[in-house]
């Protein structure tokens, strides 16, 4: 069966750009959150997004019109019971992720495939909470994802070669370029990235160097087009270091440890760019500042 209608759980950083992208590619949307004002709040960054297109003349504000009209918010998860697929990108934490794909698979039709946005988290365990797990992958797309073209496919050893294709076709659908993946923690990228994304808070705990000299360090030494504590800032602190968690936890190496630091600014509720303030101080976010962090 073909995927024609999408559902997308969570309107966070990933959820809202995963609903745009979905809508602009011409599938009805249903996203959900826990509240009606995260609700609100996820649509109204998709407006912003879409308006700034308009402004650019990336796009006609007829289409714009047509994209908003095939959006819709929910708090509700009955109302996913119609959607052929559902891409889950909820707070990285495994409890809440169980609850929710348990949830799911009681209120969703048998041939619903089921897709997490997961950066770390086991594709496999996760299908396990459900009945299908042969419906089951894993779709990683990045952030922010209208500009980001990479789509990481994850198929379990569960998960049916046909959904599989399907995953990929869709993939196709967003516009995006999709590479194949298995379900190993952190799959391709995050395998690669998060350990510099720690190196570079450890080299900054370490007094290595400044924020602003660390950034600019890997911007014009190697040609990055932005330094990774603005990186870290961009992804959330305390998505980063979940996933730094999980990944510790998995291969127990110690390039995937949570630097303390990382830990104090999570605790402390820096989580980056979303809460205003991370490495960098964003009360004026068009001039971030570098945070005195010794
Ligand atoms: N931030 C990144 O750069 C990035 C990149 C790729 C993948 N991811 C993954 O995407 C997922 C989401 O990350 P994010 O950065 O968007 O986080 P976020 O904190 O910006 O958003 C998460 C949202 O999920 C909502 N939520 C929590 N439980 C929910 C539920 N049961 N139903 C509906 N909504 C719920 C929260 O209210 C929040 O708005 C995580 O699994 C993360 O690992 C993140």
């Amino acid at each position: 069966m073909p995927i024609e209608k999408v559902g997308v759980v969570g309107c966070g950083l990933m959820g809202s750009g995963i609903a745009q992208v979905a809508a602009q590619a011409g599938f009805p949307v249903i996203v959900r959150e826990v509240s009606a004002q995260l609700v609100d709040k996820g649509l109204a960054s998709i407006e912003k997004n879409l308006g700034r297109l308009v402004e650019k003349g990336a796009l006609a504000p007829a289409d714009r019109d047509e994209i908003r009209g095939r959006l819709r918010g929910t708090t509700g998860l009955d109302d996913l019971q119609s959607c052929d697929l559902i891409i889950e990108a909820i707070v990285e934490q495994l409890p809440a992720k169980r609850e929710l794909w348990g949830s799911l698979d009681k209120v969703c039709a048998k041939s619903t495939i089921f897709a997490s946005n997961t950066s770390s988290l086991s594709i496999t365990e996760m299908a396990s909470f459900t009945q299908r797990p042969d419906r089951f992958l894993g779709l990683h797309l990045f952030n922010p994802v209208p500009a980001m073209k990479l789509v990481e496919v994850i198929r379990t050893i569960a998960t049916d070669p046909k959904v599989f294709e399907e995953a990929l076709a869709f993939a196709a659908k967003l516009g995006k370029t999709a590479v194949r993946t298995t379900d190993r923690t952190g799959f391709i990228v995050n395998r690669l990235l998060v350990p510099y994304l720690l190196d570079a808070v450890r080299a900054l705990e370490e007094g290595v160097a400044s924020v602003e000299d660390i950034d600019n360090s890997m911007k014009l030494g190697c040609g990055y087009p932005m330094g990774p504590l603005t990186l870290l800032d961009f992804v959330g602190l305390d998505t980063t270091y979940y996933i730094a968690n999980i990944m510790f936890d998995e291969f127990k190496e110690k390039r995937f440890a949570s630097p303390p630091l990382l830990k104090r600014m999570v605790l402390a509720g820096w989580h980056g760019r979303k809460t205003g303030r991370g490495f960098y101080d964003y009360s004026d976010p068009k001039t971030p500042k570098p945070m005195q962090l010794s």
